[in-house]
This record gives C-alpha cells, sequence and structure tokens, in this order.
C-alpha cells in the first residue's frame, strides 16, 4: 500500500493539535507542532505534503509559516487557519501561495475535503511535471543525435532561436531532422507549457488547409456544419509549424503573410478578425530564395519567414555522426549480423534508420520505416532458408503450404507495404559501405 500522505500541523493550541491529529491521523501521517519555528524546523528536515498552521502565533505567525514552506518546496500545499479572518488577510495568503484559508471554528469536514483538494492539486502538479519531463525528454534538444561540428552550429543558433520568439525557417533536405529541430526549439522556448501544432501545406486541397489553418463559420461552405477553430487559433500562445512551406498555395501565402504580421486571422465565411499569438517555425526541404525566384513563394512571404534562418546539414556533409544515428536508431532486435559488423545490437528507437543510400546521398530518415519490418522480414527469410533445407531434408511437407498460410496480402496498419528493408531501399542500392569505415561493413540492402 502506498505511504499515507504527510501532514503538519502548526497551532499553538494544544487543544487544537489534539483534535485535529485525532481527526487525521487514520488516513494521514500526522506530526503537530506548538510554534512556528519548531514546526518549519521540522519541515526543513521532512517536508510534508500538506502544511495546516494557524495563523495567529506568539513567536512566528502563519503567514511566515507560509513563506518559508513555500520558499523550502514550492510543491507543497499550506491551507492557513484563523479565528480573526479578514479579506485582506486571505487575499495576502492566496496570493503567497496558500492553497486555502479556513476560519475558525469549521466543521471537521470543511478541513478534510480542503485536505483533499490540496492533495489532489499537489499531485496534479506533480504529474504535470514528470509528463512535462517526458515531454522534454523525447520532443527536446537532446533527442537529436550529432556530435559533429555542423550539427553543433546547429544546436547553438536553434537554442538561441528557442530563447527568442522570432519567426524560425527551418531548411534542409528530407529527413535532415527540420521536424526533430522545430519540436525542441518549441519545447525549448517560452512557449512549451502550449500547443506544437504542426501542418504539411502541400499535404492537402487549397480550401481544405485554408479551413484547416484559419477555421471556418458555419455555412461558410457545403459541408461547414458547424464554427470551426484553426490551427492557428488551437495553436494559441504555441507554436504552429508550417512544413514544406513552398507547397503552399499563392492565395493561402498572402493569407498566412497577414496573418502573420497583423497577428490576426480570419475564418473562412466570417466578417471579422481574431487575434492570435503564435510563434511560427516554417520549412522547407527547397532553397526558399531559388522558390521566390521561380515565383513560387511570395516575395513578402519570403522576406516574412527569413527572419532567422537555420540550415540541416544533410547526413553526408557530416558522415562522423552516422555511428551515433545507427546507435540510437537500431531497435531492440538484434540487427542480423550486427556482432560481425561491429554495429551496435540494441538501442531506443527501434529501428535502423541512418542508412547511407544508394546515391551517395545521406538521410537520417531514410530506412524510418524498415527496421523492424525490415529485420522481421530478414528473419523471416532466415527461416524460410531453413525451411528449405528442412524440406530438402524431408523433415517438413512441402513448403507451399506454410508460405502461403504465412503471408500478408496487406500490411499491418502504419506500415508500407513490402516486403521489407529490401523493398524500402533505393532500387540502385546493393550492399554498401558505412562510410568512414573499411569497406568491409556491408548494409542489408
Ligand atoms: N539528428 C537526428 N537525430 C535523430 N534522429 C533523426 C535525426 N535526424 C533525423 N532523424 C530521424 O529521421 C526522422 C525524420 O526526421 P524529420 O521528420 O524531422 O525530417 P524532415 O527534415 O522534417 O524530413 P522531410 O523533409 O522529409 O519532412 C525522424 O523521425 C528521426 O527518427
Ligand atoms: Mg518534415
Amino acid at each position: 500500500m502506498a505511504d499515507k500522505p504527510k501532514v503538519l500541523i502548526v497551532d499553538d493550541k494544544e487543544s487544537m493539535l489534539k483534535m485535529l491529529s485525532t481527526m487525521l491521523r487514520d488516513d494521514y501521517e500526522v506530526r503537530t507542532f506548538s510554534s512556528g519555528r519548531s514546526g518549519v524546523h521540522a519541515f526543513r528536515r521532512d517536508p510534508a505534503d500538506v502544511v495546516i498552521t494557524d495563523i495567529r502565533m506568539p513567536d512566528m505567525d502563519g503567514m511566515e509559516v507560509l513563506h518559508t514552506v513555500k520558499q523550502e518546496a514550492p510543491e507543497a500545499e499550506v491551507i492557513l487557519m484563523t479565528a480573526y479572518a479578514t479579506v485582506q488577510q486571505a487575499v495576502e495568503a492566496v496570493k503567497a501561495g496558500a492553497y486555502n484559508y479556513l476560519t475558525k471554528p469549521f466543521e471537521p469536514d470543511e478541513l478534510k475535503i480542503a485536505l483533499e483538494k490540496a492533495l489532489e492539486r499537489k499531485q496534479l502538479r506533480e504529474e504535470a511535471q514528470i509528463l512535462k519531463e517526458q515531454v522534454e525528454q523525447r520532443y527536446g534538444f537532446a533527442n537529436i543525435v550529432g556530435e559533429s561540428e555542423p550539427m553543433r552550429q546547429a544546436f547553438a543558433l536553434a537554442r538561441k532561436a528557442a530563447e527568442s520568439d522570432t519567426t524560425v525557417l527551418l531548411s534542409g533536405e528530407s529527413g535532415t531532422g527540420k521536424e526533430l529541430f522545430a519540436r525542441a526549439i518549441h519545447h525549448a522556448s517560452a512557449r512549451a507549457s502550449r500547443r506544437f501544432v504542426a501542418i504539411n501545406c502541400g499535404a492537402m486541397p487549397k480550401e481544405l488547409i485554408e479551413s484547416e489553418l484559419f477555421g471556418h463559420v458555419r455555412g461558410a461552405f457545403s459541408g461547414a456544419t458547424k464554427d470551426k477553430r484553426g490551427l492557428f487559433m488551437e495553436a494559441s500562445g504555441g507554436t504552429l509549424f508550417l512544413d514544406e512551406i513552398t507547397e503552399l498555395h499563392p492565395d493561402l501565402q498572402v493569407k498566412i503573410n497577414r496573418a502573420i504580421q497583423e497577428k490576426e486571422v480570419r475564418r473562412v465565411g466570417d466578417t471579422v478578425d481574431l487575434p492570435v499569438d503564435v510563434r511560427i517555425i516554417a520549412s522547407t526541404n527547397r532553397d526558399l530564395r531559388e522558390a521566390m525566384e521561380a515565383g513560387q513563394l511570395r516575395e513578402d512571404l519570403y522576406y516574412r519567414l527569413n527572419v532567422f534562418p537555420l540550415r540541416l546539414p544533410p547526413l553526408r556533409e557530416r558522415p562522423s555522426d552516422i555511428p551515433a544515428l545507427v546507435a540510437d536508431h537500431t531497435g531492440p532486435l538484434p540487427l542480423p549480423g550486427a556482432r560481425r559488423r561491429g554495429l551496435p545490437a540494441g538501442g531506443r528507437r527501434g529501428g535502423l534508420h541512418a542508412l547511407p543510400r544508394g546515391d551517395g546521398q545521406h538521410d537520417a530518415r531514410l530506412p524510418a520505416a524498415v527496421p523492424p519490418r525490415g529485420l522481421e522480414a530478414h528473419r523471416g527469410q532466415r527461416d524460410a532458408r531453413r525451411r528449405a533445407r528442412r524440406h530438402r531434408e524431408g523433415e517438413l511437407p512441402p513448403p507451399d503450404a506454410q508460405v502461403r498460410r504465412g503471408r500478408r496480402s496487406d500490411p499491418p496498419p502504419g506500415r508500407p507495404a513490402g516486403r521489407g528493408m529490401r523493398d524500402a531501399c533505393p532500387p540502385q542500392a546493393g550492399a554498401r559501405s558505412l562510410p568512414g569505415s573499411d569497406g568491409n561493413a556491408a548494409w542489408p540492402c
């Protein structure tokens, strides 16, 4: 069973301490003190979850107890009690971080409920803190692999970007980690507690994207049966990631430009503008200036977005990062022949992503969809070979029946069709060598 929550009670009246202790000791681990000083001293040695303190006491009053406790352990909750309540004091107490302010005499249930709620709030705050840490771990800079000089420079710039609220333009080839950086910048920024909302600007038809981004009012078009907040509104207080910005329809470029400039959006079918407060991070895998010169990106939007440009280097410019990426991405399944090739056999992402590309390009994401499945396929092929040998040796019935039984016509949800690693590798990719190795380490595609 979990330990009882710890409650520390301070009151200069022994009778009050006795009464409260009797009332609470079945459900809580209760300690009582007859002076503010002794209570605070005990709290410093062994903090409690909740402190219940009288306000008027001779040596150290309840407000001082509250201040000291909040200074020592902001996560602890404090409930104040007084027989001489004034509104001003109650306001002051709440401002100083008190959870509640009870006027004596109070019903036992009143205190019990206040205590339960205080503990609930403390627990919620702790859970929120744990989640925040997990999110930071998952989406923070620590999650991005790269020790090479180009990556160090990228990290330094991205951290600078995170300190500011300026529009960031991430550029880099496909798979260089633009989205990872966008999330990391958001999570290291002052907006981290609000939402990170991403949209791929090229993924949908213009009308759909417009209503996704800006929202619409009921009746704006057939099918608009109710009002819809757009992603600008959803990301309010947080960050909006406009992925593949050059894919955006020219009409929407005007609207986006206006939204960034005026910090206002107009929903489709609406007549008024609504204020929005979002930080924009845009990304492109093209040269944005070239896109502008080619007429694919409006000049005003180009300048509006290109405030803090950050280019992410492709793997071929930082081959020294490849081993770390492989280690990071190699899944819990042992990579076939990993030991022989001197490669790590387990990692945290469940897949081998950082394979060299057949065209000499390198992309940290290329085999993202491949690995666990690729390894399954590889194992499947190995098992098939073993089975074939056993058929030849007469240990098993003809292979056809078994192969058919094990075949899947559709890939499982979320997985690409194909037989595995070989299907996902570029056609020209044969057995390849790991750059920087002696050329003997052939990769399984
Ligand atoms: N530096 C890195 N460290 C760890 N993983 C990485 C890194 N760069 C890329 N990846 C992996 O590659 C995947 C693709 O990264 P991401 O989606 O951020 O790339 P992108 O630049 O946005 O690509 P695209 O232009 O195709 O959208 C990530 O999910 C991640 O697994
Ligand atoms: Mg992307």
